[in-house]
């Protein structure tokens, strides 16, 4: 992982210790992990986690990630686990990756919006597992689970900084979150890649940093298929798969990038914020009437740690639309090119 060679910063421990208690109080609190920031409650309490929903304004019954702090807790929280999934967990965690298993007693409706399954991952940032740990020392459990999903308001844009979350849904006593931790930008930038275990074959359903090659290289020796599933699919109700969804408030066009001069051309005087390879903005494309340019990182780890700031700061530059170049084609861009057409569903554009 490229991203992982930057560093999160430190763990403060004061913080973690007023998040721990804000948790044990069944309170909520926004989390940093490498993927995008979390907004959590202790998955014990079902309270706590309904008042979650409430936050987001999303609607119940749509399942959360449990964020465990190892193996040993996920067996806890699953039943019957098979032994490619454990393959994976030994693979990839900490990590990026969400795996749907068979619920065990733990896991309540609350968590799992009454599905038989839970969606199970343990994250790869210090301050992500030092909350878990704290909430496992105070709970007296090594089980002990945070029940979160992404720290935005439903349907918009993840954030990927806690400036992001002090934005969306704000800190009390003004905001709505008990505690908002500071961990600095997460590294990954986009949402895990969640696969489903319950079935014959392993089906990713939401494709992220962890490619399903990589998942079926990790597997190969147990023999189980890959599979992918489609975007019509009917799955498990997942709100990632919604096709508007991590949509900014301004319409959202995607170009191609030779289209891209004569689309601004064509959209004048409308105020535009554009998102272009440096290649693709010569000329007429860079044009002093832009509200904002962005350049986009031609590799795409790069591409995905930035690709929600620049959708907020674009959201946020006072431009009527926005123009996103359409990423190169490649197994390692299909993650971005996912978010990217779900924001152009999920924009104004997208839903007139
Ligand atoms: O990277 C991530 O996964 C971030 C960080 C905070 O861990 N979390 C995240 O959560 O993206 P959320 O709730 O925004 O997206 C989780 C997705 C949802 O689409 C949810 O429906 C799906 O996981 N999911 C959770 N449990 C599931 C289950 N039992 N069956 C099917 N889908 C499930
Ligand atoms: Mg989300």
């Amino acid at each position: 992982m490229q991203g992982a060679l930057r560093e999160p910063a430190p763990v403060d421990g004061v913080q973690i210790a007023r998040a721990v208690d804000a948790l044990l109080q069944g309170g909520l609190v926004a989390f940093p992990t490498e993927t995008v920031y979390g907004l959590g409650a202790d998955a014990a309490q079902a309270d706590a986690v309904a008042r979650i929903f409430d936050v987001k304004g999303r609607p119940r019954g749509h399942p959360l990630i449990v964020h465990v702090a190892g193996i040993a807790a996920a067996q806890v929280w699953a039943r019957d686990v098979p032994p490619h999934a454990r393959v994976l967990m030994e693979r990839f965690w900490p990590g990026p990756l969400t795996l749907i298993l068979p619920r065990s007693a733990r896991a309540s409706d609350a968590v799992t919006g009454g599905q038989d399954s839970v969606g199970l991952r343990v994250p790869a940032n210090p301050w992500a597992l030092a909350l878990i740990h704290g909430l496992c020392a105070g709970r007296n459990d090594p089980a002990a689970a945070i029940a979160a999903p992404s720290a935005n308001r439903f349907g918009r844009i993840s954030p990927t900084r806690a400036a992001h979350v002090r934005a969306d849904l704000g800190e009390k006593p003004q905001g709505a979150v008990d505690v908002i931790l500071d961990g600095g930008a997460s590294i990954v930038g986009i949402e895990s890649t969640i696969v489903d275990c319950t079935g014959g074959a392993l089906r990713v359903l939401r494709p992220g940093f962890i490619r399903p090659d990589e998942i079926a290289a990790a597997v190969a020796s147990t023999g189980v298929a890959v599979t992918v599933a489609s975007d019509d699919e009917e799955a498990p109700r997942a709100s990632g798969r919604l096709k508007g969804h991590y949509a900014p408030r301004k319409p959202l066009e995607l170009v191609a990038p030779a289209d891209l001069g004569p689309r601004i051309a064509a959209l004048r005087p409308a105020r535009l914020a554009v998102l272009a390879p440096e290649a693709a903005m010569a000329g007429s494309v860079r044009a002093p009437d832009l509200a904002l340019c962005l350049p986009a990182p031609d590799d795409a780890d790069a591409y995905a740690r930035t690709l929600y700031d620049h959708l907020r700061a674009m959201d946020a530059s006072g431009a009527d639309r926005l123009l996103v170049a359409v990423p190169p084609a490649g197994a390692q861009w299909d993650a971005i090119h996912d978010r990217l057409r779900r924001a152009q569903a999920g924009s104004d554009a997208g839903a007139d």
